[in-house]
């Protein structure tokens, strides 16, 4: 599978000047990102910028309510609130080390786009961010966070103004600048070698969490349980204990609703095709692209998804918008944790997974934390 297969799904569906500069990303990545050297390097700027490890927290108020045992993985306490850094730190040194410049990136809820600018600063390389104006409005702050940290922010207002026209706009650029610069996608999508690698980098997560889980209870969760928008910090969790016998589910954002017209849910309910050089699950074009949080609001997901929902290896479910709000609130009241309006989609999944009593331990993994969406949530909650 090093070519970016996953079992018909994945590839390179992209116009032909793009294949060299990405057969040499390809080649960077599999001679110098994987070597132990650069593997060493990465791990201590995990360690020492980011903040690794993260906690693994028993949030015992919820296990008492539900009968069941929740672990939740901490990524939220990671600097910038996010486990975007992770991959963000990885791809960032590997431009730096191919002698790169320049880095670009797309984003939706800020989230990458905030630990792409980190990143950019960390390594001194120029850092420039599309982001859809539908976006940007929403997410003001951290409109101004990337620019704080010297990257420059350019708002696409072409077509929906979200997330997949952010994308079009960061191919093109990477299209006409392929020497200087780097593309750092910010989940496991896009044509190959993105999937892998940035599920390599993401992977960290899983690992540490097996080994917490282990050395706390001397046993695996039963299953694991995450938020999917591309999937990155889905499969950043399930990568290390693919081979255990442990249940994955992935959350999707379900918007009004995987029936309604209105969502973004495209394992749950979509079809298979080709977006953004990628064959994978897209949702329908009668569709219209949404969810409460920016971060799941993408039309469709990475390729080892594609593979996981085809051959059983995890089972998919749409969270409404209403579904995830409730789960937020529970989360902020019974632990004093604030999620991510993102996280809150696998928190609520696992509510769910507790209550019909499905499996005695669960590990969920909280990809964020929830100070983004303050505004979105006070609207919401009449406090
Ligand atoms: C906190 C958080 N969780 C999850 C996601 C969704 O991305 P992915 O599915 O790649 O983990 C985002 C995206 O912005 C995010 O900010």
């Amino acid at each position: 599978m090093s070519d970016g297969d996953f079992e018909g799904y994945g590839g390179r569906h992209v116009p032909e000047p793009l294949e060299e500069p990405l057969d040499r990303l390809a080649a960077a990545y599999d001679e110098v990102g994987r070597s132990e050297q650069f593997q060493a390097k990465f791990r201590d700027h995990l360690e020492e910028y980011a903040g690794r490890p993260t906690p693994l927290y028993h949030a015992r108020n919820l296990s008492e309510r539900y009968d069941a045992e929740i672990y939740l993985k901490r990524e939220d306490l990671l600097h910038g609130g996010a486990h975007k850094i992770n991959n963000t730190l990885g791809q960032a040194l590997l431009a730096s080390e191919a002698g790169k410049d320049r880095l670009i990136a797309e984003t939706g809820a800020g989230q990458h786009g905030v630990a792409t600018a980190m990143a950019g600063a960390l390594f001194d390389l120029d850092t420039e961010i599309y982001m859809g104006k539908k976006d940007a409005e929403r997410q003001k702050m951290n409109v101004f966070r990337m620019r704080l940290m010297g990257a420059e922010v350019n708002e696409v207002t072409r077509g929906g103004a979200g997330l997949a026209d952010a994308v079009d706009a960061a191919l093109e650029d990477f299209g006409g600048n392929v020497e200087d610069t780097h593309y750092l996608v910010g989940s496991v999508v896009g044509p190959d070698p993105f999937p892998r690698m940035v599920r390599d980098f993401q992977s960290v997560i899983g690992e540490e969490a097996r080994e917490q889980m282990l050395d706390r209870t001397g046993e695996l969760p039963d299953a694991a349980v995450a938020c999917v928008g591309g999937g990155s910090n889905a499969i950043g969790l399930f990568h290390a204990f693919r081979d255990d016998d442990i249940a994955f589910y992935g959350a999707e954002g379900g918007g009004e609703g995987p029936d309604s017209d209105r969502h973004a849910a495209p394992l749950a309910a979509g079809e298979d095709d080709v977006i953004h050089g990628m064959k994978t699950r897209v949702i329908g074009e009668d569709v219209d692209v949404h969810s409460v949080s920016a971060g799941l609001d993408y039309p469709g997901v990475g390729p080892e998804h594609a593979m996981f929902r085809a051959v059983g290896r995890c089972e998919y479910a749409a969270v409404t918008d209403d579904e995830a709000l409730a789960a937020f609130r529970e989360l902020s009241e019974a632990e004093g944790v604030i999620p991510a309006l993102e996280s809150s989609h696998g928190v609520a999944r696992a509510l769910q997974l507790a209550e019909d009593g499905e499996h005695d331990t669960i590990l969920v993994n909280l990809s964020g934390r929830g100070d983004k969406d303050m505004e979105t949530a006070a609207a919401k909650f009449d406090l």
